[in-house]
């Protein structure tokens, strides 16, 4: 069976951290694309991650290039393309810049690689998702964003921490747009099924809940830019998922068709992604300060979509 073929357009921080995994894990043949300035950038990166395949006895392929047609066919793209944040901006602050390139991206995409399963991870997330689809005509079964599974990485470390208990046993859930009005579903924290209050007092919940919120921004302050390491295994999950028809329940932000009272716009909500790509959105009951909590997302998200919106 011939290798999948996945292409990682951005390969900055995100998209090398990306192609290391993919080759790693042997998920497939990578194509690491950037614009023509970064070209170097891309191929240096491909070289360095195909030397590293030698000393850990991997056999995948990964090219760097500035060239579309050698992303032809790919069967799944993860978009990191665009400028990440810098200290004190918000993820809505790179809307302007980001919209022209997400734009050229889904041009691309349409014309090389129609088929493919589009993992978008530039911000504003929800609002480059939504920009993506509309622009590149692909069905609202082939695109979807990675958000809620970082948000959700990030509630699970910090409950684990703050429970002195192992992380792989803490299950969390984070909806809504990407952004500072996100939606942690307190109520559905477990810790292998035991209800996470019971571990962890309603007012260490409360702070770890506000940690969430700013958890992107932490760590733009103390590096100067974004995260990339849990950024590359969220959206490696949701690939995983896809390629290995899985059918995970992840939070990702997802075309809305009517479920949670909002439709033709995109916002993280579980979803099963299987070999179809997003096969179903499921719906869960929520607590009114919930509803009212993923509303107050909602109308932020659909405040940046607007501005895309009139962006010409
Ligand atoms: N096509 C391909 N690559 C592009 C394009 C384009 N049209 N425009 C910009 N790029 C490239 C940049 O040249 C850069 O190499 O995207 C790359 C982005 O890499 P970084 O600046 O290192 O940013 P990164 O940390 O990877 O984050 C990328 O994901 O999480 C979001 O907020 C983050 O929007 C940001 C994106």
């Amino acid at each position: 069976m011939a290798r999948k073929k996945i292409g990682l357009i951005g390969a900055g921080n995100i998209g090398g951290e990306l192609a290391n995994q993919i080759v790693e894990k042997q998920l497939g043949d990578v194509v690491l694309v950037d614009i023509p300035e970064k070209e170097g950038v891309a191929k240096g990166k491909a070289l360095d991650i195909m030397q590293n395949s030698a000393l850990i006895g991997k056999d995948a392929s990964c090219i760097g290039t500035s060239n579309w047609q050698d992303v032809a066919g790919a069967d799944v793209i993860i978009v990191t393309a665009g400028i990440p944040r810098k200290p004190g901006q918000s993820r809505d602050d790179l809307v302007g810049v980001n919209v022209g390139i997400i734009r050229t991206v889904a041009d691309n995409a349409k014309k090389y690689c129609p088929n493919a399963f589009a993992i978008i991870v530039a911000n504003p997330l929800d609002a480059m998702v939504f920009e993506f689809h509309r622009r590149s005509g692909f069905d609202k079964s082939k695109v979807c964003g990675m958000a809620g599974m970082l948000d959700s990485a990030r509630f699970q470390y910090f409950l684990a921490d703050a429970a002195n208990v192992s992380v792989k046993d803490v299950r969390t859930m984070v909806l809504g747009g990407h952004g500072d009005d996100m939606v942690p579903i307190s109520s559905m924290c477990t810790i292998n099924a035991v209800p996470a209050s019971e571990l962890v007092a309603s007012d260490k919940m409360a702070a770890i809940i506000q940690r969430v919120r700013g958890g992107g921004g932490e760590i733009v302050k103390l590096m100067g830019t974004s995260a990339y390491y849990a950024p590359a295994s969220a959206a490696i999950q949701m690939a995983e998922s896809f390629l290995f028809d899985q059918k995970r329940l992840m939070p990702c932000a997802a075309y809305l068709t009517g479920q949670y009272g909002y439709k033709d716009m995109f916002i993280g909500v579980p979803i099963i992604i299987g070999a179809s790509g997003v096969e179903k959105v499921i719906e869960v009951p929520l607590t009114v300060d919930e509803t009212a909590a993923l509303k107050k997302s909602a109308e932020a998200v659909m405040t940046v979509v607007d501005i895309v919106k009139k962006t010409p």
